[in-house]
């Protein structure tokens, strides 16, 4: 029957109709039965999408949960994981094991599925580093396995966003961890922060990246958000080079020789929106990439204040940016 889809914008939407299943079978059977009509849309925990109005048709929900390890070796283990599985509960036990990989994106909020179609990224590393395979089946309850080299990776994106693959859910996903000692440190503060302590561990590095991220990004318990709300656009070295010297200050990172990427939360700053509201929506004052929900704010109201950031961004920079979130309805 009908129900409220949870989403950490904490928008006020309904489904026409939940499905949730807790195994691969039980995907299948609800697939024969019928229990999902059109249209459809499988959601992870909702933490990176927006809903404009209530859903007309079925919201489907992935239960599976469980970590199993399927290989080992002296340097490497290889792990699969149901696809809904909390992700940030996948990498604690990746830090209590000691197994390498997953600590730069402690906190992530969302699911173990959700992170191999959005190939999640923070702090320099990108959930696609980890990832050896994703188990999935279709909307007529047939198996693929994509291979990751199948999954076509980039920036915040995957094989599983293109609007055909909607049919295609994930059931779970493979990865491959180290065991032996490797970190990644050089994404802005962290090294600094590891200062703090004595040595450095996976335990200390989690403690550390939850602390960053905790000082930046609101707790969408008490703020309702989605991280953040535009991705960081990617333009030709020559339209940088160009804006860099009329902005000295901008911060950037190379993609290759002939692209690099700039922080869009550094461009909505500069326009002034950083703790800005349109109404019940605002631009989160820690940090301008974050668009937030100050209380009742509607999917449409953020769409209004996401359009005026837009606008105000390319108006000074000449640049477009996108979002990141995913706009239902
Ligand atoms: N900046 C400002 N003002 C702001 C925000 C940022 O000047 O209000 C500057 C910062 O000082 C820094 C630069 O912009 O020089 C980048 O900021 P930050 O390190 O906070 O990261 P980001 O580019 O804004 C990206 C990811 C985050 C991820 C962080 C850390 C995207 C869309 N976002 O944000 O991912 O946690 O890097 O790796 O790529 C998410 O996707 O939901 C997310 C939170």
């Amino acid at each position: 029957g009908v129900k409220k889809i949870p989403n950490t914008f904490g928008v006020d939407v309904s489904a026409a109709s939940f499905f949730e299943y807790g195994s691969e079978d039980e995907l299948c059977e609800g697939i024969v039965a019928g229990s999902i009509t059109m249209p459809y849309l499988h959601i992870g925990s909702g933490s990176n999408l927006l809903f404009i109005k209530d859903y007309e048709g079925t919201v489907l929900h992935s239960c599976i949960k469980g970590i199993d390890v399927t290989a080992e070796d002296e340097d490497r283990v290889w792990v699969r994981v149901g696809a809904g599985m909390v992700w940030d509960d996948f990498v604690a036990y990746c830090v209590e094991h000691n197994w390498y990989g997953t600590e730069n994106l402690s906190l992530i909020p969302g699911e173990v599925g959700a992170s191999a179609v959005q190939n999640i990224g923070a702090y320099g590393v990108e959930v696609k580093d980890l990832v050896t395979s994703v188990e999935t089946v279709n909307i007529l309850g047939e198996k693929r396995v994509f291979r990751v080299q199948e999954c076509e990776y980039a920036y915040r994106k995957s094989i599983f966003k293109r609007p055909e693959m909607k049919s295609v859910f994930v059931t779970y996903v493979n990865f491959c961890l180290s065991k032996k000692e490797s970190y990644m440190l050089d994404y802005g503060t962290i090294r600094q922060e590891l200062a703090k302590y004595p040595a450095v561990d996976l335990k200390t590095l989690r403690h550390v990246i939850i602390g960053i991220r905790e000082s930046k990004l609101p707790d969408p318990k008490i703020l309702g958000n989605a991280g953040s709300f535009f991705m960081n656009p990617i333009v030709p070295r020559v339209q940088f080079e160009a804006l860099h010297r009329q902005y000295p200050s901008m911060p950037h990172y190379d993609v290759d020789e002939e692209r690099v990427k700039i922080p869009a939360g550094w461009m909505i700053d500069r326009c002034g929106w950083k703790g800005k509201a349109l109404g019940a929506a605002a631009v989160h004052d820690k940090q301008a990439l974050v668009l937030v929900n100050l209380g009742g704010a509607s999917g449409a109201d953020i769409v209004l204040l996401s359009d005026a950031v837009r606008a105000s961004v390319y108006e000074k920079f000449g640049i477009e940016i996108y979002p990141e979130v995913n706009f239902i309805g």
